[in-house]
């Protein structure tokens, strides 16, 4: 199925060095287009940051053009649910998983099919609850973690978040809770004095938060409805866990396609980025800050290689007799040398029984200055790669 955009975007790609080979290169070739410029309707995309998420055009183009044949879906490394999204566009059955609490914590908000009475008795809501929250009084509230959290904002932005926080936590557990804490992890940082973060230093005025979690939610409650309404009716409810991709029970039904981007050697620090949300929301912290892949903080090449080799096993397993594995992976540094992922795909992927069938690969800028020595001659690139039962 095709699945219509409302508005069509202008795409461009200047100056990159790119490369493909296989059956199918060139769509992925064409899926690795990033577009210039973001105007057009992005549906619950664009709801929440996520650090390190792919453009769900990538997901688009793999979904209409290299397996329109697809009837499921699995992300193992689901974090912003970009593929999630546009498989359920599609009608597929998908399902997600991450380690980290805040991936399901949105990415249920972005799956999530509401109707228009919903929409508006949840708008409604959100109106009086922040009509109450402007009525209460500060020194009745604890918050868990405050003395960490008052450190990164403004007093009066503290406190509003604080007024907000305290009422979220006395909601019932529930969908409507679930839609709250969404909300308020997207202003977490958004409102926070983050030091490395020039754009933070912006001076809010006082209600500004509030302001933010009400036109937020009306957004986020829009968008849900309109791309409710793409969903084909007979789609299954999504499946979403939160959890450790090694102990992820892949030995259920297969999945004709696995659409994913695992984190890589040295590239992200996911819990940085979190640990605000994480400390308002309360949510655990010790998973990620043990079991993170590829965070510089928890770096360890042997220890990543050995756990990468045992998903992609998982992985070929998982994946029904026809079905396709497509990564999006970068290089890597290990010591002084730049490690050429696709090199490393193809020589790894026998192992798991699994074999590369198509590639593009794209070059992309290096912008952390350690590495710049090792990506020097050869350039840093991005890679889709498919695989397939060998
Ligand atoms: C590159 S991001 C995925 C982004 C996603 N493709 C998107 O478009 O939003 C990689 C994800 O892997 C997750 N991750 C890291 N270590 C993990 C582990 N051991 N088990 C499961 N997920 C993990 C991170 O939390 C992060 O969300």
């Amino acid at each position: 199925m095709q699945v219509v955009r409302k508005r069509k975007k202008s795409f461009s790609q200047k100056n990159l060095r790119k490369a493909s080979g296989g059956l199918r290169g060139k769509i992925l070739l064409d899926a690795l287009f990033v577009p210039e410029n973001e105007s057009g309707y992005q549906g619950t995309h664009i709801f929440h940051p996520y650090p390190g998420r792919f453009h769900h055009r990538l997901a688009s183009v793999i979904l209409d053009q290299a397996m329109p044949e697809a009837r499921s879906l699995l992300d193992p490394f689901m974090g912003g649910g970009t593929s999630l999204i546009e498989g359920q566009l599609r009608g597929l059955d998908v399902r997600g998983n991450d380690l980290n609490p805040i991936s399901p914590l949105i990415v249920e908000q972005k799956l999530r099919v509401i109707s228009e009475e919903e929409c508006e008795h949840y708008a409604e809501r959100l109106e009086d609850l922040a009509e109450s929250v402007r009525s209460l009084r500060l020194q009745k509230i604890h918050q868990e973690h405050s003395r960490f959290l008052a450190t990164y904002y403004p007093p009066h932005t503290f406190a509003e978040m604080l007024c907000w926080s305290h009422t979220i936590r006395r909601q019932e557990k529930g969908p409507w809770r679930d839609f709250l804490r969404a909300l308020f992890s997207a202003g977490a940082v958004k409102f926070s004095q983050l030091r490395d973060d020039k754009k933070a230093q912006v001076k809010r005025p006082r209600g500004a938060f509030s302001r933010f979690m009400e036109e937020k939610g009306k957004q986020l409650l829009e968008a849900q409805l309109e791309q409710g309404e793409e969903v084909p009716e007979e789609t299954v409810s999504p499946s979403l866990t939160c959890g450790d991709v090694l102990d992820l029970d892949l030995s259920q039904d297969p999945v004709d396609l696995i659409l994913t981007s695992p984190p890589y050697p040295g590239t992200y620090d996911y819990s940085k980025h979190h640990e605000l949300r994480m400390r308002w929301l309360n949510l655990p912290m010790a998973d990620m800050e043990k079991k993170e892949w590829g965070s510089r903080r928890n770096e360890g090449l042997k220890g990543w290689q050995r756990s990468f080799q045992k998903v992609l096993q998982a992985m070929a397993k998982q994946i029904s007799e026809s079905g396709r594995i497509y990564m999006v992976i970068g290089d890597w540094v290990d010591g002084e040398t730049r490690i050429d992922a696709l090199a490393y795909l193809r020589k790894v992927a026998p192992k798991a029984g699994l074999s590369v069938s198509s590639f593009a690969s794209v070059e992309r800028e290096n912008f952390y200055g350690p590495h710049r020595k090792a990506y020097e001659t050869e350039g840093k690139w991005e890679h889709l790669i498919e695989l397939q039962r060998a």
